[in-house]
């Protein structure tokens, strides 16, 4: 298993450079299956989770091919004639149930298993079922799978109003939705930049779309889809992570630039959040230029649906408040349990409380070096960044939950100045004394 040791106190110095987005390539790679031919897609990240979803794929019948050195990923969806997609594979990552709808949309049937449990409390799929039905799906639930079946092989379309608003929710719909035989109708919809740009491809592909990025979307539905090429969007959440990277571990006073990026998608409440910790920001094209300030000023959160600020951006919040001058307060509106990582956190030092879904951080705090376990994607990224600024050398085991989501970031870390690298370690290995001892 693989480990990442960084030794703290090196300034980030210089740039990063931002990938293209995970949330937005796999949903792309899901529309691919709703066109009869070849689908393109560029700036597609090397991650654990498009490997997965690239075999959720292939089960269907899809061939796929994937130049990493290009960031180019081809569908071949000529033939799809297995519309199933198998609970050794969805087990891994919750967006393979956006097989679905796809499949749905493409076969007028599917049988998808059930995603299972997550690291953070429940998160059912109720509203993908609901919605599906209220277009005209019959659902079954047949030993954890998620069997459903149309009328004539397509949906005939209809009305769903979901609540809370879901991003996978409205994805799976839209895919559905698109080749239904009618109009059909998604309520409180989300409206983050993924859920956009994967809209506006289905939209490039044929598909009649209105609404995309407001809380109505409607769709009428089409007989078939044609296959295109398109350019993934840069990864949001990765430069967020980035910016908090920046004041962290950014020299007082000395400009870092976050490059290839689209800052739109951050958001107005990351946006004024990262101003309100005194930091000084400029925004150009692909490029913001971001200046630390001497002292990091408290400034609470509550995550919100997009433009709100992002549940996948608080841990890494976190981490930043705890340098902090003062006590902060980090509130997440869409996920009541997400916060695994300050139990790691408090073995590096950290003076917090959980209640609910508030999380309380008291500043500053100068981190002390530990060993520590990733729990998920964005709670192993904020324990990176706490090893970057921790006294000592810190050691972040289960990294297989970061490389789900950020490409080659120890390398992109270094070139950055900071002293991290990859090491393998036995997760099984008994503490010598216990070898020793032991007849
Ligand atoms: C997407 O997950 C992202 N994943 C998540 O990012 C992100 O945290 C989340 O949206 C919120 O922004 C991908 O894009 C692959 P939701 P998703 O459905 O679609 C409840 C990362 O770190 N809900 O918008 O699963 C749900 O429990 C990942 O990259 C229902 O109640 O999130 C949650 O409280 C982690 N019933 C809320 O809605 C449903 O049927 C929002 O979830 C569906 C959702």
């Amino acid at each position: 298993m693989d480990k990442l040791v960084v030794t703290g106190g090196q300034p980030l110095t210089g740039s990063l450079p931002v990938g293209g987005s995970k949330n937005t390539a796999l949903p792309l790679m899901a529309a691919a299956l709703l066109a009869d031919g070849t689908t393109t897609l560029t700036n597609i990240p090397a991650l654990r989770d498009v490997y997965t979803f690239a075999n959720v794929l292939r089960v269907s019948g899809a061939s796929v091919s994937f130049d990493e050195s290009a960031h180019q990923l081809r569908v071949d969806a000529r033939r799809i004639d297995h519309p199933e997609a198998p609970y050794d594979l969805v087990k891994k990552m919750r967006a393979s149930f956006y097989m679905l709808g796809a499949l749905v949309g493409r076969c007028g049937q599917a049988r998808v298993s059930l995603p299972g449990g997550c690291a953070w409390g429940p998160r059912p799929v109720d509203l993908h079922l609901e919605g599906m039905k209220a277009f005209g799906a019959s659902i079954e639930l047949d030993q954890g799978y998620v069997v459903a079946s149309t009328p004539n092989g397509r949906l005939q379309g209809g009305s769903f109003r979901m609540e809370p608003s879901s991003v996978g929710a409205t994805i799976n719909l839209l895919l559905g939705a698109v080749t239904a035989q009618g109009g059909s109708r998604i309520e409180n919809a989300a409206q983050e930049p993924d859920v956009v740009a994967f809209g506006e491809t289905l939209k490039q592909m044929g598909a009649q779309i209105d609404g995309l990025g407001t809380r109505t979307i409607e769709v009428q539905g089409v007989d078939a889809l044609e296959p295109v090429s398109v350019r993934n969007t840069p990864d949001r959440i990765e430069m967020g992570t980035f910016m908090v990277a920046a004041l962290l571990a950014g020299e007082p006073g000395v400009p870092f630039r976050v490059k290839n990026g689209h800052h739109p998608h951050l958001g107005a409440a990351f946006k004024k959040h990262v101003a309100d910790t005194g930091a000084t920001v400029v925004y150009e094209d692909d490029v913001v230029t971001i200046t630390p300030p001497d002292r990091i000023r408290p400034t609470s959160i509550a995550t919100a649906t997009y433009p709100g600020f992002p549940t996948d951006l608080q841990a890494q919040w976190g981490v930043l408040m705890a340098h902090a001058d003062g006590t902060t307060r980090i509130t997440d509106t869409i996920y009541d349990d997400r916060f695994k990582h300050i139990p790691e956190l408090q073995r590096m030092g950290l003076d917090a409380s959980v209640k609910g879904d508030t999380a309380t951080i008291h500043g500053p705090t100068d981190f002390k070096a530990a060993t520590v376990m990733s729990t998920d994607l964005r709670a192993s990224v904020s324990l990176v960044l706490a090893g970057m600024v921790a006294e000592g050398t810190t050691d972040v085991l289960r990294v297989y939950h970061l490389d789900r989501g950020y490409e080659n970031l120890e390398q992109k870390l270094q070139q950055a100045g900071i002293d991290i690298h990859r090491e393998q370690y036995d997760e099984f290995s008994e503490p010598e004394r216990v070898a020793e001892r032991t007849a």
